[in-house]
This record gives C-alpha cells, structure tokens and sequence, in this order.
C-alpha cells in the first residue's frame, strides 16, 4: 500500500501555490473562495464554455491565469443539496482526488452558497481522498506512474469553518479508512507471499491496538473436532489457522457482536477443480477474512465502544495426493455429518466450524459471517450489492441501512424449508451442494445449519470484495467491501 495523500484541515487559507479546489450546487456558483482563488475572474467563462452543471462529482479543470496564486482550479459539482445521496461527501472526496493528478499541493475549500458543510462531511472528504489514493503498487520496483514519473505524496489542505471538529472526527475515519486499506492489502496480495500463517501474523499484528489476539492451530482445531475446516486444508502443506480477535470497548458485562470470516487463501477448487482461465483471483478467496480483520482494526483505531469478536478460519484449497475427495464424509465441530460431493464448495465448510466455535464459544448478540462464497451471486446481483442471507429481520434492516449509508450496498434474497431440503444427502446429514439453481441460497442454508437460534447474517461478498468495478473510492482490484458497512453497523446500532 502506498499512502499517498497527507492531509491536514484549517479554517482559513491564503491562495498558493499548486490545485485550488472549489465547489459549486447544482444551478449555483462556487463558493465565496472562489474570489480569492480566481481574483481574475476567469472562472465563469470557464465554467459556462465547459456546460458545467455542478452535477455530483462532475469536474472542470481550469489552468488558472497569472493573477491567481494557484497554479490549476478544479471546480467540483455537489449535485443538488436537496436530493441527498448516499455516502456523497466520501465520494465527493474520492471525485476530488482523482484530479489531483500531477499536484504536490492541492487546497481544498469546502464552501458553497447555502449548502452546510459540517465537520462530517469534511471528515467524509478526507476519508474518500484517502481511499481514492490508495494503490497496492509493493511489487512494481520501478514505482513510476504512466508519465514515467515517481508519484508524490499529495499534500492536502482542507479548507472549512469546522477544522477543530473536522480535525477530531478524521482522527477515527482514519482509522476506518487505515482497515479499509488494510482488507484491499491482504487481498489484492498474491497467495504465495499470504498463506495461513503469514495472514494470522498480519492479524496478529492488530495487538499493537489493543485488540486480543488468539490463534487456534490444527492440533487445537482437531481437538475441537473441526473436520469440516480441517478437511479443506488437508490438501495443504501450509497448515491451516484460526484466529480469533476481540476488542472490548463496550461495558464489561455487556455481550459482545461477532463476525466470521472465510479466510481460503488460495482456492484451486481442490480436486474438483478450477479451470485454469482466471483461476489467479482466487488468491482473493479470503475477502471474507480480511473484511473482518480490517473491521477490527477500525474499531480499534477508532476505540469503538463495543464488544467485538472477529474470527476468520485460514486455509488453503489445494489438489495433492492428501487432498480431500468428492464423496468424503467430514464431521463438523458441531457434531453434524457432511458428504463433500464438491470439493470447490470449500468456504462454506471453513465458515461452519467457526461459525460453530463462534458462538459456543462467545454467545454473541448477534453473528454476522462474510464470505466470497458463490460465483451464483454474481449471477444474480452483478458487482454492485452483495447478498444478505438472515434469520433476523432487524439485523437485516440495520444492514440494509448500513449498506446505504456507506454505499456498500446488500439485497436481502430468500431462504426457506424448500431451499434447506435441497441439501439433504443420502449418506450423511448433509451434502455441500445443492442442485443445480439458487447456488448462493443453497450455500446459505447450509451455513444457517451451524448457527441455531443465534440472530445472523451472511453476505455473500464473492461480486463485491474483489474484481471491483473502479468507483470515485476505490480504483483497487480489491475494494476492502465491508468494512465501511460493517463499522456503520456497529456505530448506529451498538455503541450507544
Ligand atoms: N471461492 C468460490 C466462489 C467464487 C467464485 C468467488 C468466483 C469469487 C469469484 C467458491 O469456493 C466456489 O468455488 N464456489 C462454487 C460452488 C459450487 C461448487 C457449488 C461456485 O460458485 O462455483
Ligand atoms: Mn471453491
Ligand atoms: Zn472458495
């Protein structure tokens, strides 16, 4: 990861020296910055010859005139104030950032006529600058961008009445956004370099926090009768992990949430296995996992006041000459029997002994499990929501909000006793496969067999965690998609 903005807030700034960037709504002017930046006046030529409207994130570039301090203005579109949209001011942030382009200096002025500005939405801006910035560039030796330049740290000054505030609120979305960042790192990372135990030293690394850090190995999780998860890794010469991280910010007593993640580094579908054209992505088989690790260490960094448990089940999918069959019987920690009639239908026997070990364990308040689990949902939702699978409806609806909120967006799709039966095997209590329609609710239902009464969620994250569409935030292969949404959940629903 390459940090590649440095930004500070002020509430007043003389115009210099590199990128002015101003606002304007929808139908309006800039702000009253503007003529200061632009003492020349050049901006409303500008803008009317280039048809700017102020539509959200719409920009226009202007080489500012030898009276104006700055070397280059950008004026940017808010959209129309009254017509809120999701998530605007991080996205606004991430539109602002993709013009830095060569700047070493930008200044920021958050100001337009009859629009409020608060501490929030400076706070916001920062956090999609960050994100837009982000690139996972460790292996490019060269580090020259397409001009054959080394990239500058952009210095950025954000320019609004409520800096103090601002100032303070940046200091926790930084930390969400550092999680964020952390899940695209662990992803975009090739399988080679990220095997079990080097991703379970990355999480260990979060004690640094405050967050308490457990890791089970095989010998524990074959004493804790975790065949389903051992069955997977057996294929493996990289043993397979378990870690277990709990923050504790909440009240002593208080019960904590949890989140499971489904941590395969490397699904080659073992012995039924992949074809060989984009078989690479599955290095990203563990979106799941890092979501949950780089939720933590949001909540950590920000000093959530909440009890969190992540737990994220680490193992590679191989083919060798121990690898599990098509046809063997496993018996998960919970003590139920599963036919493996797909050895590519991996993550879910991963997620059933952890969601297992999670809540004997811990009797969360709830349980939500992220996994990159079905190439169906992508079938069904495209890249652009992830599937909620729940037995609760107010978890859902926390989640459904979250997810506008944040832009990371979920659909909620149906389960039910007919799915559930589909799953029934011959030979043991289930089969990993379903027929052949409805695969992500067939992989559902099978998760829903480890959970009991225990209020859960399961989003289905394989369309959205990695293999991202670029957005004004994100221009990563892998988004770091659930993180936001998940540190939204907690903030609204369980911090107060
Ligand atoms: N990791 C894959 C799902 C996946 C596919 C994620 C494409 C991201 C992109 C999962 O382990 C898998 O292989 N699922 C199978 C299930 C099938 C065998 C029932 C699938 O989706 O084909
Ligand atoms: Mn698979
Ligand atoms: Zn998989």
């Amino acid at each position: 990861m390459s940090k590649s903005v440095e930004i500070t807030f002020t509430r007043s700034a003389k115009p210099s020296a590199g990128l002015a960037v101003l606002l304007a709504a929808e139908g309006a002017a800039p702000g009253p910055s503007a003529q200061a930046v632009d003492p020349a006046g050049v901006l409303e030529k500008a803008l009317k010859i280039a048809d700017f409207k102020g539509k959200a994130r719409s920009a226009v570039d202007v080489i500012a005139p030898a009276q104006s301090s700055a070397d280059r203005i950008v004026v940017v579109g808010l959209g129309k104030p009254s017509e809120p949209d999701p998530d605007a001011w991080a996205r606004l942030g991430g539109a602002i950032a993709g013009r830095f382009g060569k700047a070493k200096r930008a200044t920021v002025y958050l100001d337009a006529p009859d629009v409020e500005i608060d501490a929030n939405a400076a706070a916001s801006v920062a956090m999609g600058m960050l994100l837009r910035s982000y690139r996972f560039d460790r292996y490019k030796t060269k580090k020259k961008d397409d001009n054959g330049k080394t990239p500058d740290t952009v210095k950025v000054t954000i320019v609004t009445p409520a800096a103090s505030a601002a100032k303070k609120l940046w200091a926790e979305y930084e930390g969400v956004a550092g999680g964020v960042m952390l899940a695209r790192d662990l992803v975009n990372e090739p399988a080679n370099i990220l095997g079990p135990l080097e991703f379970a030293a990355k999480a260990k690394e979060l004690d640094k926090l405050g967050v308490e850090i457990d890791t089970l190995t095989e010998k524990e999780m074959k004493k804790l009768g975790m065949g389903a998860l051992l069955g997977v890794a057996q294929g493996s010469t990289r043993p397979a992990r378990m870690v277990v991280m709990r923050w504790n910010g909440g009240k002593a007593k208080a019960k904590p949430v949890a989140f499971v993640g489904k941590g395969v580094v490397f699904d080659t579908g073992g012995n039924s296995i992949k074809p060989a054209g984009g078989m690479e992505d599955m290095k990203g088989d563990m979106g799941g996992a890092a979501a949950v690790t780089g939720l933590m260490h949001a909540l950590a960094a920000r000093k959530a006041k909440a009890n969190v448990i992540g737990i994220i089940g680490l193992v590679e999918n191989m083919v060798d000459g121990n690898a599990q069959r098509p046809g063997d019987i496993v018996t998960s920690m919970s003590g139920q029997t599963i036919e493996v009639l797909n050895t590519d239908a991996e993550g879910r026997l991963v997620l059933a002994d952890a969601l297992t070990y999670c809540i004997d364990k811990y009797k969360p308040e709830f349980v939500v499990n992220l996994a990159t689990l079905t190439g169906a949902i992508m079938v069904a939702l495209g890249q652009y929501h992830a599937g909620l699978f729940s037995n609760d409806d107010t978890l859902s609806e926390q989640l459904t909000e979250a997810g506008l909120a944040t832009h990371e967006r979920v659909w909620r799709m149906p389960m039910g006793a007919d799915y559930d039966k589909l799953i029934d095997s011959k030979n043991a209590d289930m089969k990993n496969i379903g027929g052949r329609y409805g695969g992500s609710i067939t992989a559902a239902q099978f998760l829903q067999r480890f959970v009991g009464d225990t209020p859960w969620a399961h989003l289905d994250v394989a369309g959205t965690a990695m293999g991202s569409p670029a957005n004004e935030i994100s221009q990563s292969w892998a988004s770091g998609f659930g993180v936001r949404l998940l540190d939204r959940l907690v903030r609204d629903n369980y911090e107060k």
